[in-house]
């Protein structure tokens, strides 16, 4: 065999393993954010982008899309969401106690300010927050903002 064929048959191979381990169960209803959006009276112009934008990592309620369902990509999604939980969880906010949770929303001001979020990968498909988005989100998140 070639080493072209071997090579082939290794990335055949890695894609239908793959397949086997695609995941999708972040999908707690909406309602898991709620009591966040209700704590501090989130308006609903910036509950709006935080339900395209943010939510997809940041909760128990992912919306995915159809590119999901393909094993090498569903692998990179997944890692992202758990992740983006770990250091964030709108799902989880009756859970944190008040210091944190003002410091989470200082985070966001500062993350949508630097133009770290959302990640860079997911803008390639979901679009990049326009300009009026970043700003709305930024002027709400600055309330908290930390000295
Ligand atoms: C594609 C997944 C994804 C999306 C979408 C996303 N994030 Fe993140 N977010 C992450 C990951 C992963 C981390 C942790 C690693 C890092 O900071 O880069 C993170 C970190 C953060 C942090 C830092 C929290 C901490 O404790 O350090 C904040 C704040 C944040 N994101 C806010 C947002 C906001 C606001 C949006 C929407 C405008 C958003 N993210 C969209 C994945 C995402």
């Amino acid at each position: 065999m070639s080493v072209k064929k071997i090579i082939l048959a290794v990335v055949v191979l890695t894609v239908v393993v793959l397949q086997f381990f695609v995941k999708k169960d972040n999908v707690s209803s909406y309602e898991s954010v709620a009591s966040f959006e209700k704590s501090f009276n989130v308006p609903e112009e910036v509950k709006t982008i935080f339900r395209a934008s943010c939510y997809d990592c940041h909760s128990n309620h992912t919306k995915y899309p159809w590119y999901a369902s393909i094993g090498a990509v569903n692998l990179l999604l997944d890692h992202h969401i758990e992740e983006g939980k770990e250091h964030l969880n709108f799902s989880e906010w009756s859970t944190y106690p008040e210091a944190r949770q003002l410091h989470k929303l200082a985070e966001v001001y500062e993350e949508v300010e630097e133009d770290e979020m959302p990640l860079k990968v997911y803008r390639l498909t979901h679009g990049d927050l326009s300009e009026k988005e970043k700003e709305t989100l930024i002027l709400w998140a600055a309330q908290f903002k930390e000295h």
